[in-house]
């Protein structure tokens, strides 16, 4: 399953990003929140962790105004790969090389074209394993 997660500053990307996955007729889970009204991003990047973590092959969508504060959160997560991607290479490499679970994005600054790109690449793009399977084992130190 793939869950969306997002505070006021990402809603409107959210909002668009979910009707292009309903176009495509791709599933997911919207977590919030559900409005501009101001909200703290750690509540829903927990959520969002909480979540993906349930299954092996969750993934998710993370938004802030920068995508810094959602990504922090998700990261302190051991199991969340958590990347802040600004352009459709950073996507797939992060996919391909870091088998990233979540794709986080910055609302205020990514237009919302270039943000469906991203999240395109994101789910169509699969972990190349190898030699990197021994480092993304090295990342979590608990
Ligand atoms: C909210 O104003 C903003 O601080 C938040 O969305 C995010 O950018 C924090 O990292």
């Amino acid at each position: 399953m793939l869950f969306l997660a997002s505070d006021h500053a990402g809603f409107p990307l959210k909002e668009s990003l979910k009707k292009v996955l309903t176009e495509r007729e791709i599933t997911f889970e919207d977590l919030g929140t559900n409005s501009e009204e101001s909200v703290d991003y750690p509540d829903f990047g927990h959520a969002l962790a909480e979540k993906v973590l349930e299954n092996a092959d969750n993934k998710g969508v993370g938004i802030c105004g920068t995508g810094l504060g959602i990504s922090m959160t998700l990261n302190r997560h051991a199991g969340i790969r958590a990347a802040r991607c600004v352009s459709i290479e950073d996507a797939e490499l992060s996919r391909q090389h870091n088998n990233a679970n979540v794709l986080v994005l910055a609302g205020r600054q990514l237009d919302a074209k270039l943000a469906a790109e991203i999240l395109t690449k994101f789910l169509a793009t699969e972990f190349e394993g190898g030699r990197h399977k021994k480092r993304v084992e090295k990342i979590d130190i608990a």
